[in-house]
């Protein structure tokens, strides 16, 4: 496994690499891996010739300063997982490196920015897209693996590739699970013993929601669900929503849309968390 830390050196190999024909399959992280991290690159090496992995943990993309001092950082640990899960290529670039000047640049995605993730976390997803299309640009990958836990990055990066008409295929892989349903995550890590034991209450209200879809209003399901949630004193709701997949925009019909969408976000103390599920 190769590691590099400079743009142009990557660029170069990569390039070198395409023009013998081969194909290269790209797993943007920000570090910490996890199983749901090395399912991505087991996808990418089962469609590509190449495997690339980034570790970069993107300070633009943080909107609250303590969450991005508190990200986990392994940089080490990471590259022995991905030497051992086989990766063909690390690009784990230092901020300097990726950042050399003020960033300037504003995306504008409509809708898809504006609700959940976007409304709470405000400038997120433009310093998320900011590091994708520099990493695609730099990496030129033919395909890119996204988790769907990040189901609204996922839609966002769709959106980005077709407004620069980026030659990248994105590929949206299923949330990956602990054994008692909590979505692997970086940030499960900074939960306590007793923060763990609640968490998994965020995919039981998922599946309950998914039980619930079209027998009663989404209105009452959303209070019930929330009521749920709420009835541990440790969960604080940032929102629960209940959305057309597509849009993103709220549903307050079950047939109003082809495929319904279920997303939560939420502070387990101090870590915030998310989830979603298709539940119609
Ligand atoms: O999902 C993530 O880990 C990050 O948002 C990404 C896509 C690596 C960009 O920094």
């Amino acid at each position: 496994m190769e590691i590099f830390n400079n743009i142009g050196k990557i660029n170069s190999a990569v390039a070198v690499l395409k023009s013998r024909g081969l194909t290269v399959g790209f797993v943007p992280t920000m570090g910490a891996l996890h199983k749901g991290h090395l399912s991505l690159l087991q996808r990418s090496k089962d469609e590509n010739d190449i495997s690339l992995c980034s570790i970069f943990v993107n300070p633009i993309q943080f909107n609250n300063k303590q969450d991005l001092e508190k990200y986990p950082r392994s940089l080490e640990e990471d590259c022995r997982k991905l030497e051992q899960a086989d990766c063909d290529i690390v690009f784990a670039p230092t901020v300097d490196e990726m950042y050399p000047e003020e960033v300037k640049i504003k995306y504008d995605f409509g809708q898809l920015d504006k609700v959940m993730e976007g409304k709470h976390r405000p400038g997120h997803f433009n310093g998320m897209a900011v590091v994708v299309k520099k990493l695609f640009d730099i990496c030129l990958p033919h395909r890119a693996y996204f988790g769907e836990k990040d189901f609204q990055q996922l839609m966002i990066v769709r959106e980005l590739v077709k407004q620069k008409n980026i030659p990248v295929q994105v590929i949206g892989c299923g949330i990956i699970r602990e054994d008692d349903g909590l979505a692997m995550s970086s940030r499960n890590r900074r939960l306590s013993p007793h923060e763990r034991s609640i968490a998994p209450e965020i995919y039981k209200t998922l599946l309950w929601m998914k039980h619930q879809a079209g027998k009663i209003s989404i209105d009452q399901l959303l209070q019930q669900a929330r009521q749920k949630l709420t009835s541990h004193s440790e969960i604080k709701i940032e929102y629960v929503e209940i959305t057309d997949e597509e849009s993103l925009l709220t549903v307050d019909d079950w047939d109003s849309v082809r495929n319904i969408r279920a997303l939560i976000a939420l502070f387990l103390g101090e870590v915030r968390l998310i989830d979603n599920m298709r539940i119609k």
